[in-house]
């Protein structure tokens, strides 16, 4: 009887689901943030760029990890930088919630490129790859409009590339290095978004990397750390410049995460180590934990999210 008794609420509800067409809800598992990921790392020795297949283990990019519940199902995104790292785990993540994706990357980073695709077909969704150099202006205008041309319209983009090189002391600091990250940081997030804003409907969404360090500040990455300043700033007062179009701006800022950044940057196995041991999280973010936040930032339902800086850089007291 008692057996009977505990057994007699699923199946009605099993039974209810059927008729009414869906299935039973499942229960999300709770997800520790402290344990969810190991707290320590190996960092491929390599340079800039770098590639995801150089990793052992690899950062996760919610390949076998990130589940979509159709919350972007018909939208037409483009990425920049969604090779490899949180552009690769931005890339999965909309697919997963039913948009198709166009994204770009440096002609180096190919076969990275080439799995982000495997994964955006697998979710049953559009993948065109539109490699460049995001320096370039005219390229960054010609990446707008091929992709809004492949996809048949624009309506969310993530310009999401950036660049860094730490510098220790301003005295040393190269030119070069300076340009690299103003041209890749400041000048193709104004191209881009120049490119694109003609083409957003109304209900579109346009979306900004920033960081943590952009208010917190960091004295090897003095030029970096005031890019993203810049790229704060700029989502705040576009925000207010696009909204009679209907088209809402806003930036995540996440905080040090698991990509070839690291290693762009000039971060080795024993830096990172060493600086993660100490920080309040005790690890650094996987690139699929910061994607949620840029879905929400892409999702219609989140209507009046804009001018608005989202933080996914865990408890260091940032965005
Ligand atoms: C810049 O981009 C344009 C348009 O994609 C291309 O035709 C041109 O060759 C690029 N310039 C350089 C220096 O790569
Ligand atoms: C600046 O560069 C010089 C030459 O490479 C080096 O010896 C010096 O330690 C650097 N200064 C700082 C503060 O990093």
């Amino acid at each position: 009887m008692l057996a009977f008794g505990r057994f007699a609420v699923p199946l009605v509800t099993i039974f209810i689901g059927i008729a009414l067409g869906h299935q039973t809800p499942q229960h999300e598992t709770l997800i520790d943030p402290r344990t969810r990921y190991p707290a320590s790392y190996t960092l491929p020795v390599q340079g800039f760029p770098g590639l995801q297949s150089n990793w052992n283990p690899r950062p996760d990019c919610g390949e076998h990890s990130y589940v979509g519940h159709g919350r972007l199902r018909g939208r037409r995104a483009l990425i920049t930088g969604g090779d490899s790292g949180m552009g690769r785990a931005i890339a999965i993540a909309f697919a997963r919630e039913g948009a198709d994706v166009a994204f770009n990357y440096l002609a180096v980073e190919e076969s990275d490129a080439r799995e982000t695709v495997s994964f955006i077909r697998a979710a049953g969704q559009k993948a065109f790859t539109i490699p460049g150099d995001l320096r370039n202006e005219s390229f960054c205008a010609d990446l707008v409009h091929r992709a809004a041309a492949s996809l048949g319209g624009l309506d969310i983009v993530v310009s999401h590339a950036g660049y860094a090189f730490e510098q220790a002391y301003i005295g040393n600091h190269s030119t070069e290095s300076f340009e690299q990250t103003l041209r890749t940081n400041v000048y193709a997030p104004f191209f881009i978004a120049r490119a694109a804003a003609p083409l957003l409907p109304p209900g579109s969404s346009l979306i900004f990397t920033a960081s943590d360090v952009a208010i917190g500040g960091n004295a090897r990455l003095v030029d970096y750390a005031a890019t993203k300043a810049m790229l704060v700033s700029f989502t705040r007062s576009l925000a207010l410049q696009l909204w009679p179009f209907g088209i809402r701006v806003n930036a995540v800022a996440p905080g040090g995460t698991l990509t070839n950044f690291l290693t762009t940057q000039g971060e080795t196995t024993e830096s990172i180590n060493g600086a993660v041991s100490m920080t309040p999280a005790g690890r650094l973010a996987q690139p699929v934990e910061v994607a949620p936040a840029y879905v929400d930032l892409a999702e219609g339902i989140n209507s009046f999210a804009s001018g608005s800086v989202y933080g996914a850089n865990g408890p260091t007291g940032g965005f």
